[in-house]
């Protein structure tokens, strides 16, 4: 197997080594509204808060050769005419030495070619709108060299959607400024934008050019540039076709002198009544762009934001840090799962190499699961974020599918109807109170549908989230399903016949019939943690009523949802078992198996220990759990896209990461921490890096999926970065394989570790104390004895310290 990098665990990096790596393996740049992705060979592009509405530059999906689009320098030896490209792409010139080194947050791309060394560092400082590349170029040559640097960006019109198919407009419109070195990129800043980008350079110019096509020249690609092949900029100034921005440097460096540049990459908006200069012209009015140009164009200010971003990724990860036995536990719980859990949080499922940007906003299922990986390490924006997603609720109790970041308004196209979706909304209410006790959220008026007069508090939403589950049950007295649960692809009223219809909108049934099983076992979770919610903090009287309707829920499932050895899936709307083994295929699928055993249905008596054993014997795989089994091997009308998939596909029985998780879960749940642990280091993405030739995908993050045994590529993964798989991820190995569990009363330490693990040590930071754990391995099981500074404590939750205590010591004997 070739090898691409290896984890620099000290500095927080992984270092790709070669550039032609399997698949783009990429990195996130930014952390508050400016973002962008950036590839290992500086592919990828920029956008202000929503990758759809505010796309800054373009990238091209779908692109042969892959990853075309980015942030490009091209070196030209002045002397030989031979240019290429230090980062590899777009030129593919050959190089020597290629390192790409991605951070948390930022990229250093470095290479050298013929005797010049070259190295650019990527990132946005916190609290801009704008990104730096801060490049270096050396010459270690024994002569003196006469080089060019030139720069390329391809402006998006802003709307990547628009800009990708209404040409007959957009060809016209392109507009740019070119201002003491500095290209304004301004398309419809004339008339109803009052936002422009910039693109800034350090240096005296020797030119510029903003006309894509007479930089490139008739015909060539961006791998072969006309002016730069020439040697000299044309100062093009676009106006319509394609606004791009290129800077033209000249360099003469002695023998090993090393000359510094900046660039600046960035996102402006102007106050509408000051968008021109002077008033009435038609030219952007830059007094209030020009001083944060200035600043980020000097070196030292530039050192002190990288030094800033550093510290706010210790800041972050010092939360929660841990010292296992195994050295892929550590190096995803310490570093990398918890940064996809952030990017995740930024994001939601709207920017990475498999998600263009255009077609998903902010999942209301998908950002309230987010938040359970990542509610430790910036509770207020969680906080923000839950109160955003519930102002999207409908009275009903239904929640819009999606909202777009911009306008954080629900998203007609894709509407309401997934019935699971608001128990999700519990579940992340209750992470949040979990780790930060702030119970004030729960009085937070919030409208329904953003509808001003709606205002309801919180907890009046949560309580409407399981009544909406309550007024919909079938035949069964389960759950309908609606447009699809969690399974997205289980379209149970689609009843699809028509090519290119949407399995997750489209509704040929009345919806009245096909239950969910997992929505069953969704709804005890949620009304548990609902009732626990209300004993806690009151009103009492609804502890005991959402009990009783969990317990009801329960006792349904045990007589409908149970198969003989494990849980069903479904009924369709022809009222047919769907993850039975009366099916042809389908006969078991993995979710209802974790949640019915998160939810505590079937601890009792055994048969959620049973249901593990199913998912042992018939899913597990070397590379995962996959999703189901037999896979569908053709389309099945009544049961929408999940048969779409060709056999080990995606919902079609891949191994769907994001599952995998609930599975370890449930095995922590009923004492199995050598299952748990095994489950958790076959997806385990730093664990597979051996095998990259394989999984294809950066071996530094979750995947969504990795192929099924079905497959014709089993074990490759796809998609990605953005996925409930790193938030599921984190908390299965921390909260309840190693059992750091924040819970309403306080920080439960309560592992369940291998038999073989001698003990680990961890530091936690909660609700502003930090525990020191050390976990020593005593006996064989898993029954906790925690002393806390000292002192014997009774049970597994470390009580709160005294106000103004900021240090616990915790000692739990494992045995
Ligand atoms: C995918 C699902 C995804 C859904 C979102 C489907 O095509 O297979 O994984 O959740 O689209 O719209
Ligand atoms: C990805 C979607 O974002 C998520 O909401 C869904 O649960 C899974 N796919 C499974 O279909």
């Amino acid at each position: 197997m070739a090898s691409y990098g290896f984890f620099d665990d000290l500095n927080r990096e992984y270092v790709i080594t070669r550039p032609d790596t399997p698949l783009p393996w990429i990195n996130y740049l930014g952390s508050e509204a400016y973002f962008g992705l950036i590839s290992n060979t500086a592919g990828g592009y920029s956008f202000y808060r929503d990758a759809r509405l505010r796309r800054i530059t373009r990238y091209r999906y779908n692109n042969v050769p892959l990853d075309y689009g980015g942030r490009y320098i091209y070196l030209r030896d002045n002397d030989t005419a031979v240019f290429w490209s230090p980062t590899w792409q777009p030129t593919r010139h050959e190089l020597e030495n290629y390192t790409c080194r991605h951070g948390l947050s930022y990229t250093v791309i470095d290479s050298t070619c013929s005797g010049i060394k070259a190295k650019i560092r990527y990132f946005v400082p916190l609290g801009e709108s704008l990104e730096i590349w801060q490049l270096s170029v050396t010459n270690l040559r024994e002569s003196p060299a006469r080089l060019s640097a030139f720069t390329g960006i391809e402006f998006c019109l802003w709307d990547a959607q628009d800009d990708a198919t209404n040409f007959q407009r957009n060809l016209n419109i392109g507009e740019v400024e070119v201002d003491a070195g500095v290209i304004y990129h301004k398309t419809e800043y004339r008339e109803r934008r009052n936002h422009f980008s910039f693109f800034a350079c350090s240096e005296p110019l020797a030119g510029f050019d903003t006309q894509r096509d007479l930089f490139l020249g008739p015909y060539r690609g961006w791998d072969r540039p006309a002016v730069v092949e020439r040697g000299q900029s044309l100062n093009s100034v676009a106006h319509g076709w394609a606004p791009f921005g290129s800077h033209h440097l000249r360099l003469e460096l002695l023998p090993g002198e090393t000359r510094q540049i900046i660039l600046l990459l960035g996102y402006h908006e102007n106050p509408d009544g000051q968008k021109f200069d002077p008033p009435g012209s038609q030219t952007i009015d830059k007094r209030t762009i020009q001083p944060i140009i200035a600043k980020y164009l000097r070196s030292e200010n530039v050192e002190s934001a990288f030094a800033a971003l550093r510290s706010y990724w210790d800041d972050l990860l010092s939360v929660l840090h841990v010292e296992t036995p195994d050295l892929h536990t550590d190096r995803m719980v310490n570093i990398w799962n918890a940064y996809q859990c952030m990017v995740t949080f930024n994001l939601s499922r709207s920017a990475s190499y498999f998600e263009s940007g255009m077609g998903r906003g902010v999942g209301f299922r998908d950002s309230n699961q987010d938040l359970v990986g990542f509610v430790h390490m910036v509770p207020t924006r969680a906080r923000e974020r839950i109160l955003d997603l519930a102002a999207t609720q409908l009275d009903t109790g239904g929640a819009y599918h999606q909202y777009q970041p911009l306008t954080k308004r629900g998203n007609d196209q894709v509407g309401t109807g997934f019935n699971d979706d608001p128990l999700w909304l519990i579940l992340g209410v209750a992470a949040y109170l979990k780790e930060t006790g702030d119970d004030s959220i729960l009085d937070v008026l919030v409208p329904y549908d953003h509808r001003p007069g709606s205002e309801q508090p919180l907890y009046e939403h949560l309580q409407r989230s399981l009544h909406y589950i309550l007024e919909r049950l079938g035949p069964h007295g389960l759950p309908l399903i609606g447009r699809a649960d969690w399974n997205d692809c289980l379209n149970l009223n689609t009843f699809s016949s028509s090519p290119g219809e949407s399995f997750q909108t489209a509704a040929h049934r009345d919806g009245k019939v096909a239950e969910s099983v997992l929505i069953g076992g969704l709804f005890v979770l949620a009304a548990r943690e609902l009732a626990a919610i209300a004993e806690w903090r009151g009103p009492k009287e609804d502890a005991s009523r959402y009990t009783d309707e969990a317990a009801r829920m329960e006792a349904t499932l045990l007589e409908h949802g149970w198969d003989g050895s494990w849980f069903l899936r479904a009924y369709d709307d022809l009222g047919q078992k769907v993850g039975s083994h009366e099916c042809d295929e389908g006969q078991i699928f993995i979710e209802p198996q974790g949640i019915c055993a998160m939810a505590g249905i079937g601890l009792r008596d055994g048969r959620a220990e049973k249901a593990l054993a199913a998912v042992k014997d018939n899913l597990v795989t070397p590379n995962g759990i996959i999703l189901l089994k037999p896979a569908y091997s053709h389309y099945y009308l009544e049961l929408g896209e999940i048969s779409s998939y060709p056999p080990g596909y995606k919902e079609n029985a891949s191994v769907f990461c994001h599952t995998n998780p609930w599975i370890m879960i449930a095995e922590a749940i009923i004492g199995h921490g050598d299952q748990a642990h095994d489950y958790y280091t076959r997806i385990n993405p730093s664990a597979r890096e051996g095998i990259s030739d394989v999984h294809r995908c950066e071996p530094y993050v979750y995947a969504q999926m990795i192929a099924g045994r079905d497959a014709s590529t089993p074990g490759e993964a796809k998609n990605s970065w953005l996925t409930g798989t790193a938030a599921w991820n984190y908390a299965a190995i921390t909260q309840w394989i190693l059992g750091i569990r924040p819970t309403l009363a306080g920080l439960e330490v309560a592992p369940v570790i291998p038999v073989g693990w001698s003990g680990f040590k961890a530091q936690r930071v909660y609700r502003s104390v930090t525990y020191h754990i050390s976990v020593e391995r005593v006996g064989p099981g898993d029954s906790v004895a925690l002393v806390a500074d000292g002192l014997p404590v009774a049970g597994q939750i470390i009580p709160l310290p005294p106000a103004g205590q900021a240090e616990v010591k915790v000692r739990a004997l494992l045995g």
